[in-house]
């Protein structure tokens, strides 16, 4: 162990202490092999803090000139790989303040003054969330732009609706696709929400207490681009609501991507045969020389999982901490660290993957047409015609069964067949029994008429492109 505190005898933690921690607790309790990512954001943070004691007095104007130079280098430091880590400086805040020291001295010393590693590191995770949210929206943003240009290529393709996984009515292959749209609409709305109360100032609370020197919080927050302070010095240096509330954003926009891949799993599928997933996003086996395998989403569904443990995790830390700060806090990084990388990551490969997408319109019809799709428009044709909707309904399902038993679709049907199930079915239900007529009929907001579904995607870009930066 090196030493801590310059006044501190070798090894120890400070006078206070009789014996040094032994190797196996200073590995236990370090953190910075994973909390040095934020160094970016602690320096950043000291600048703001040291310009304030400066600004109040504290610390003169060579000494914050000092502190301003000594980080430039630590910055450049690191940036070069040339920043020699310790572990018996246990995490991000006191090797970069011990580097500090190293290099100007005294005036390194003065930094920690009016604050604590507990307000500084709630400071610098915020900081590195905020950062994070504004990467992750413009990635959601670039995915749904795919999204809408594969939309918008595939209006008029007409392909099975599903319930239970059943053939259920024709819908637009673009309709489909943007109801993914507004999934991921409402997960950047849920993440801008999250932003506001990811970008408060805790600095300043100190160690729970606040602190007794005059400081100007305002100040730092401006210079930090914080939307305000924390109102409760206790409860800034111990809650992580914010990163749990945005782990859940992160599990939920996870889980509509897990979604999404299921289904272009299943049509992969030859079964299905919907889509073709270009060979650049798939794999093949070791041993099966035929296989081309889906890996990618399959792997987006399978760190759907590792998300939601994480949003578990953090939830399950803060469960039963008492106020204020408390070291179980330290375990909030590797969580939140791994959902934000996990979601750069799908985002982008999901974007890519959805560039190289093939769309065999042909299945898709032939799919549409296999299930008896149009049979819920022919139950309203009878409505339409007078019957009451159950009645409707009920002949309906035995034109069904009789077509199915020699093996017909219901178009296929002579007209004096289909007049067995109701004297009110004409020569025009042919119109209604078509896929296209099927789709045109669904004709309001939210339905699956082309015509609707284009000028959903005409709003949807809009509400892209109007999105606050
Ligand atoms: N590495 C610590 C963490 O991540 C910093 C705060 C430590 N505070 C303390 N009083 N030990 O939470």
């Amino acid at each position: 162990m090196q030493e801590k505190h310059d006044s501190a005898p070798p090894g120890l933690w400070s006078e206070r202490f009789a014996e040094p921690v032994t190797e196996r607790v200073a590995r236990f309790t370090a953190s910075v092999e994973f909390d040095k990512r934020l160094a970016p954001f602690d320096i950043r943070g000291s600048l703001a803090h040291a310009r304030m004691l400066h600004a109040i007095g504290i610390v003169s104007a060579s000494e914050l000139a000092a502190i301003e130079q000594g980080m430039r280098r630590i910055e450049s430091e690191i940036e070069r790989g040339e920043f020699a880590w310790s572990i018996a400086d246990e995490d991000v805040h006191l090797n970069i303040e011990k580097r500090l020291t190293a290099l100007i001295g005294d005036a390194g010393k003065k930094l920690h003054t009016a604050r604590s590693r507990n307000d500084q590191v709630a400071t610098d995770i915020r900081l590195y969330l905020r950062a994070a949210i504004d990467d992750i929206r413009a990635l959601i943003s670039a995915l749904q732009s795919r999204l809408l240009d594969l939309a918008e290529h595939h209006v008029d393709v007409i392909m099975p609706g599903f319930t239970h996984l059943q053939v259920a009515q024709p819908v637009s292959f673009g309709h489909h696709l943007l109801a993914y749209f507004e999934m991921l609409k409402r997960d950047s709305e849920r993440l801008t929400d999250c932003r506001k109360r990811v970008n408060q100032l805790p600095l300043g609370a100190a160690a729970l207490a606040g602190t007794s020197y005059p400081i100007d919080r305002s100040r730092v927050a401006t210079e930090l681009g914080f939307d305000g302070v924390c109102e409760n010095s206790l409860d800034a240096v111990s809650d992580r609501d914010f990163a749990i509330e945005f782990c859940a954003c992160a599990a939920l926009l996870m889980t509509h991507l897990s979604r999404f891949s299921e289904e272009l799993i299943l049509w992969m599928n030859p079964r299905f045969g919907f889509i073709e997933l270009a060979d650049r996003h798939c794999t093949g086996s070791s041993i099966m020389p035929q296989k081309k395998n889906p890996d990618v989403p399959e792997l987006v569904r399978g760190k759907t999982g590792r998300v939601n443990g994480h949003l578990v995790a953090l939830l399950t830390l803060m469960k039963a901490q008492p106020l204020a700060y408390n070291k179980d806090n330290q375990e909030d990084k590797e969580p939140l660290f791994d959902a934000v990388d996990t979601l750069q990551a799908t985002l982008a490969v999901f974007a890519d993957m959805l560039s190289g997408l093939r769309v065999n319109a042909d299945a898709m019809r032939a799919a549409a047409r296999e299930g008896y799709a149009t049979a819920t428009d022919l139950a309203d044709y009878l409505v339409k015609k007078g019957l009451p909707f159950r009645d409707a309904h009920a002949a309906v399902a035995k034109a069904v069964r009789v077509a199915a038993e020699s093996r017909h679709d219901l178009s296929d049907l002579p007209l004096n067949q289909l007049k067995q199930f109701s004297a009110l079915i004409e020569n025009d239900v042919y119109a209604v029994l078509t896929l296209e007529g099927s789709l045109t009929s669904r004709d309001h907001i939210g339905g699956t008429a082309p015509n609707r579904v284009r000028a959903a995607i005409i709003k949807a870009r809009a509400s892209l492109d109007s999105l606050p930066r």
